[in-house]
């Protein structure tokens, strides 16, 4: 297993091209299978994700190629409509393809994903809402089976909680449902306004984008289009943590400040001086020690829990003491024994986390546990005195296009140690 040696105490300083988000392709990728007609997106990151996915559908039958930051796909030779636990379990976004696959062939069998770390994660609210579209479904040994008799029909969605993929696998099948669907408790995320763009580019017809009830006219078919994935906010946020844990000066480029107000207030509320454009942010932290900062994870436009584990990072070495509750999901605080074990102060009880910044972490040797995780870990090993070596870095590779070489580039020490 690989592992990345950080050695600490560098100021980060530079640019940092933005990829396209890893939440929007994969989507977006799983919505290919809408139409038979040729479908090009771009600005597609290089990550293990990515590949899984292209795997999946690849596996349907479907033809795609990948190359440089572009996917073509040609769903025509599509054979079969089945998703295999051995690709699905290693990723839950996998699951996006049931609502394509039930909406353009009447039928799927996709694996339910496997349990994940930073919780137990269902997929009920996805199969609520295909239910409501008519479709009958079945759990069985493992697979959800999924079939409808002719199109499905248009109806009244209202999810229990706030599920983007929830929100996204119910949007691609009702596109092409007869009648008008409503999707009520809807998910915000940006990623979700990208899938509705493209959607729409194929010839949906979704309205109410950007707010918490969508309105899908189903049409009877849809066409090919070309589209680029939105950059990834949370990418760039982690970006700017880097920046700001060790006060250093980062902007980053290809990227869109509008997506992540909440979290550029807190860098603002640490004390950093962050400066946008149009599609760049910059943030310098002025070689100060940040402030820690309460925050509460919530749907979007709210702070979002993809970015608790960074900041929880830059706070470990703050001024003064910060409240982080995580609301999204049940075990999400991994990552702090993990901090802890480098000299972070914090105490958690129940979605509560209370940190009393230190004023210097130590590095240890730590593990990742899930994405976002490593990734604070990483910023904290920049930061800390010493040596951190951080194992089980295959999560990283999941979520983070070229994570050594833009860390380099902005001076950071970091080198990936190669595994058996
Ligand atoms: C997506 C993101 C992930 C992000 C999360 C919340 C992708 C590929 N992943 O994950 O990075 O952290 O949104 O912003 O886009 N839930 C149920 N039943 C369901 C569906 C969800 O109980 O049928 C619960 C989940 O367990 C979780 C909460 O709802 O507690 C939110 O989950 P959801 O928004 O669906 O997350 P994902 O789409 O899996």
């Amino acid at each position: 297993m690989d592992k990345f040696l950080i050695r600490g105490g560098n100021v980060l300083n530079g640019s940092v091209r933005i990829s396209g988000a890893k939440n929007a392709v994969l989507p977006l990728l799983a919505a290919t299978i809408l139409t038979d007609e040729p479908i090009t997106i771009t600005n597609v990151p290089n990550l293990k994700d990515v590949n899984t996915l292209i795997k999946l559908i690849a596996g349907l039958g479907v033809t795609i190629s990948y190359e440089g930051d572009t996917v073509k796909v040609d769903t025509s030779t599509l054979q079969n409509q089945f998703a295999p636990y051995e690709l699905v379990k290693t990723m839950r976004a996998s699951i996006l393809v049931l609502g394509p696959l039930l909406a353009r062939y009447g039928q799927a069998k996709v694996s339910l994903p496997g349990g994940c770390a930073i919780g137990s994660r269902p997929v009920d609210q996805h199969l609520k809402a295909m239910e409501a579209l008519g479709a009958e479904i079945e759990v069985e040994a493992g697979y959800v089976h999924a079939k409808v008799n002719g199109r499905l029909k248009g109806g009244e969605v209202v999810f229990d909680m706030v599920t983007v993929g929830g929100t996204e696998n119910i949007l691609m099948a009702a596109v092409l449902a007869d009648g008008i669907t409503t999707i009520r408790n809807a998910a915000r995320e940006p990623e979700i306004t990208d899938l509705v763009n493209m959607l729409n580019k194929m010839g949906a017809k979704i309205t109410g984008i950007d707010t918490d009830t969508l309105v899908v006219t189903g049409v009877e078919q849809l066409h090919g289009c070309e589209h680029a994935v939105v950059a990834d906010r949370i990418e760039t946020g982690s970006y700017l943590a880097a920046a700001a844990i060790t006060g250093g000066k980062v902007r980053t480029t290809h990227t869109d400040p509008d997506l992540m107000e909440a979290v550029l207030d807190k860098f603002e509320e640490m004390g950093a001086e962050v400066t946008r454009g149009d599609d760049w942010i910059e943030l310098d932290m002025l070689g100060k020690r940040p402030k820690a900062v309460s925050f509460r994870t919530l749907p979007h436009p709210e702070f979002p829990t993809d970015m608790q584990a960074q900041l929880m990072a830059v706070n470990a070495i703050g001024r003064g003491f910060a409240t982080v509750s995580e609301t999204i999901f049940e075990n999400r605080f991994m990552h702090v024994p993990e901090l802890c074990r480098m000299g972070a102060n914090i105490q958690v009880e129940g979605n509560d986390a209370v940190i009393t910044g230190v004023e210097k972490l130590q590095g240890a040797p730590v593990m990742a546990t899930d994405l976002r995780a490593s990734f604070s870990l990483v910023i904290a090993a920049l930061a800390a005195e010493g040596e951190t070596v951080v194992d089980r870095i295959y999560h990283i590779d999941r979520g983070y296009e070229n994570i050594v070489t833009k860390l380099q580039a902005l001076g950071a020490d970091i080198q990936r140690i190669k595994g058996e």
